[in-house]
Formats: structure tokens, C-alpha cells, sequence
């Protein structure tokens, strides 16, 4: 093996991702927090409960204090808009304070604040009344955006309105594995018109109040190859790729949102980014399949070879990254890039050390290339609460237990810390945390 190191740029931003339902605890106002008590919604019956206490415990402090030791520049949160706003137009300084002492706390640790302000989750109230559906919705965003900008703004530039548009509107629309609920193509991409409707007028909104911000849109980033060369595989996942993953960067570059067939004009969408946010976990391989209307006639399965995640929900395949990384570069050259989010639910950390090496690694080539790639945010600090996958899926650098609150280090947490203070991968690092890749990374000739 060769002795070398890949440095990355001085000022890269090094960090992790979070969302507020999934660390806070006890959101009772949340449409999550509802679905959650009733049966059959989340594997094994989970709930968030406490999650990892950052709200009641104030526990964001001491994983702060882990992130700044271990030599994070930049975090990303999401403020949770039930709290904010828990009955409509009532607002909650309490809740406004404290996610001001989070950012202050941040900033106070050396972190750069990156806030989220829509991550999956919505006032009950809201989704009661089916307002992402009707529309609604979009004016009480914008009205929400301006409070919340108002609060944080002195301490906050970086923005992301709505956390990966096109995941929710599948998760809550599509499979229905969300609230809200519903198995409704059509459905689902008039949700997907009024999220975009629901960013632009944030992105508007908080450039009104603070010219100087950068605002993204995250979008879960997923390649998808055809199978074979045969035209309904391809068209499969032609398809599945313009609807399911790039359906809003589209809108956002041409001014126009795609419909099941056709698109109609968006004109006040275009240019409404001031950089790309992409969350990228793994690649898909799409066949075409009649029996699967409900999937737009696509079953996906993963590269292969590709190591699987502990519940199989992710592969990893970092070529995915780069690819996505050219596509994005390809279609927005002017926009900086941050990866808002890339991890590996790993509870036992056996793949997670060369999945960060390897797609770090990666991410790298683009670096190099002078493309404007400011930062890399890992999902996530400490384990959290999966979603409808409750506590199955194990993301965290810091494995948590939920009993007793305790944060124990993953091996990837000394391997990311080393990365972000050295701000480099070395032959040395890679054959202590993953030797496998040594002979990859570093070939002696
Ligand atoms: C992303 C979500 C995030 C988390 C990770 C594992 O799609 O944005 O909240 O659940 O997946």
C-alpha cells in the first residue's frame, strides 16, 4: 500500500444532519406524534418518546459539545413548525427561544447553523385539514418561514425550506407509509406543486427579510438504471427518475412541473435556489413490472454486489454520489453544493466506516475537479428516530439507548473526527478504520 493523503479545502464545511421530530421528544402537537400512537404505523410498534431528549433535557448541548470536539465546523437542524405555531396564527416565543439558544449554542461551539424549516413532520392541525392537499398550506408556510427568520435570522445564513419534497410527497402520498396516509399518484404531484409553491415563497420570503442568505431545497437523490436495455425498463426508470427525484430541481431550472403527462408553467419558480442540497444514501435498479401500477409499473432492487444496510433499505454504492454530483453539476453549474445529508443505518458500525471513507472519497474527485462542493453534512450524530422505521435503523456516529440516554461512540465517530480535523483521508486512517479499502484507495502502483 502506498502512503498518501487526500486533503480536502481549508474551508469545507465538516458536519452532521438532524431533524427536530427525530431528536426532540414529546412533540404532542406533531401529526407524527399522532400517528405514531396508533397501531400497525411504525415497525414494532415504536414511538419516538423521548427520542434523543434534545427538547425537555436540553440534551442538544452535549451532543453539540460531541460535534465541536470532535471537530464539526457546521450542523444541520430543523426547527418543528407545530411547535412554533402550535394552533393556527398562535405563536410560541417559549419554542422560538429555545431553538435560538440552539443556534446561539451552536455558533458559541464553533458550528455554523444550517435550519431546516419544513423535515417531514407538521402541525396536526394542518394535516387535519389536508392543506398540503388543498393548498393551504403554502400562505401559513410563507407566514411561519417569516417568524421563524425573524427569530433566528440575526444568527442564521444558511437555509433549507422544505427537507426533500419529492421523499415526502412519496412517502405521504405514494406508499402511504406517511401522514398522510394516501396511495395517489395524481394526488401526490399536486402535493408536490403546493411544496413547491410552499419554497418559493419561503425563498422569497426570507430573502425579503435577509438578503444575504443561502437558500436550498434538499432533494433525496436517487439514480435509477434501467435493468436491461429493453424500452420499458428504460422508460421505467426514465420516468421514475423525472417524477420521483428531479421532478422540483426541474421546475426550479425550466420553469415548468411535470405532470403525469405534460407540465404546467411555474414561472415564478425558476432561479430559486442559491445552492443544490443533496441528501444521497444509495442507487436503485428499476424493471419494468405491470403487476405494480401503485410504483409507476417499477420494481427496484440494488446494484449488484452492493453491500446492504441492516434493514436493507439502502445499498451502498458510492458511483451513485458521483453520478449524482455530475447531474446536478450538469444541470445547475453555477450553484455551490452542500451533501445535506449521506449515511448508513449500521447499528453494529461493520460497513459504516468504508461507506464514509468510500463516498467521501468520492465526493472528493468533484472536489478536486474545482467544483463549488462546500460541505458534507453525515446523517446523523446520534441515533434517532427512524421515521415509520422507529428505532430499527441505527444511523448515528453515537449509538443511543433510549432507556437511559446514554451516547456511546460508534467507531465511525473517532473515524469522522479525525476526517473533519485533519480535513483529509490518509493511508494510515484507512487501514486502521477500514483496511479492506487500502489496497483501493491507495494501489502502490
Ligand atoms: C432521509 C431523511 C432523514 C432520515 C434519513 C435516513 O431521507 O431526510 O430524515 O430519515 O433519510
Amino acid at each position: 500500500m502506498a502512503e498518501a493523503s487526500f486533503y480536502f479545502p481549508e474551508h469545507f464545511l465538516w458536519g452532521t444532519a438532524t431533524a427536530g421530530h427525530q431528536v426532540e421528544g414529546n412533540d404532542t402537537n406533531s401529526d407524527w406524534w399522532q400517528f405514531e400512537q396508533e397501531p400497525g404505523h411504525i415497525h414494532e410498534g415504536h414511538r419516538a418518546g423521548n427520542a434523543a431528549d434534545w427538547w425537555n433535557g436540553r440534551r442538544w448541548q452535549e451532543d453539540f459539545d460531541r460535534a465541536a470536539a470532535d471537530g464539526q465546523n457546521t450542523h444541520r437542524l430543523s426547527v418543528e413548525w407545530s411547535r412554533i405555531e402550535p394552533t393556527p396564527g398562535r405563536w410560541d416565543d417559549d419554542a422560538l427561544d429555545h431553538y435560538r439558544e440552539m443556534v446561539r449554542g451552536l455558533k458559541a461551539r464553533g458550528l455554523e447553523p444550517m435550519v431546516t424549516l419544513h423535515h417531514f413532520a407538521n402541525p396536526q392541525w394542518l394535516m387535519e385539514r389536508a392543506m398540503w392537499e388543498t393548498g393551504e398550506a403554502v400562505p401559513l408556510f410563507e407566514r411561519y418561514t417569516r417568524k421563524v427568520v425573524a427569530a433566528l435570522g440575526p444568527d442564521v445564513r444558511l437555509w433549507c425550506t422544505v427537507n426533500e419534497p419529492n421523499s415526502y410527497m412519496f412517502l405521504g402520498w405514494v406508499s402511504g407509509l406517511f401522514p398522510a396516509e394516501k396511495k395517489n399518484i395524481g394526488l401526490a404531484l399536486q402535493v408536490a406543486g403546493n411544496l413547491l409553491r410552499a419554497h418559493v415563497a419561503a425563498y422569497r420570503a426570507i430573502h425579503s427579510l435577509q438578503p444575504q442568505a443561502l437558500v436550498g431545497l434538499p432533494i433525496h437523490f436517487r439514480p435509477i438504471e434501467p435493468a436491461s436495455g429493453w424500452a420499458l425498463d428504460r422508460w421505467v426508470a426514465q420516468t421514475q427518475f423525472d417524477l420521483g427525484v428531479t421532478l422540483l430541481p426541474h421546475a426550479i431550472r425550466t420553469g415548468r412541473l411535470r405532470r403525469l403527462v405534460g407540465s404546467t408553467a411555474v414561472p415564478e419558480a425558476k432561479g430559486t435556489l442559491d445552492y443544490f442540497g443533496l441528501n444521497y444514501y444509495t442507487a436503485d435498479i428499476a424493471r419494468f413490472d405491470l403487476t405494480l401500477p401503485g410504483e409507476l409499473f417499477g420494481r427496484r432492487t440494488f446494484p449488484a454486489g452492493a453491500e446492504l444496510d441492516d434493514i436493507k433499505a439502502n445499498a451502498s454504492y458510492p458511483p451513485g454520489l458521483g453520478w449524482s454530483l455530475r447531474w446536478v453539476h450538469d444541470h445547475f453549474p453555477k450553484l455551490p453544493i452542500y451533501i445535506t445529508e449521506n449515511g448508513f443505518g449500521d447499528a453494529a458500525d461493520r460497513m459504516r466506516p468504508a461507506y464514509l471513507i468510500s463516498h467521501l472519497r468520492e465526493l472528493l474527485r468533484y472536489v478536486n475537479f474545482n467544483w463549488d462542493i462546500r460541505g458534507y453534512y453525515h446523517w446523523t450524530l446520534v441515533d434517532n428516530f427512524e421515521w415509520e422505521r422507529g428505532w430499527t435503523q441505527r444511523f448515528g456516529l453515537y449509538a443511543l439507548d433510549t432507556q437511559t440516554q446514554a451516547r456511546t461512540p460508534r467507531g465511525s465517530a473517532g473515524l469522522y473526527a479525525e476526517i473533519c480535523r485533519s480535513r483529509s483521508i490518509s493511508s494510515d486512517l484507512v487501514a486502521r478504520y477500514a483496511p479492506g479499502l487500502s489496497a483501493v484507495l491507495f494501489p502502490d502502483k
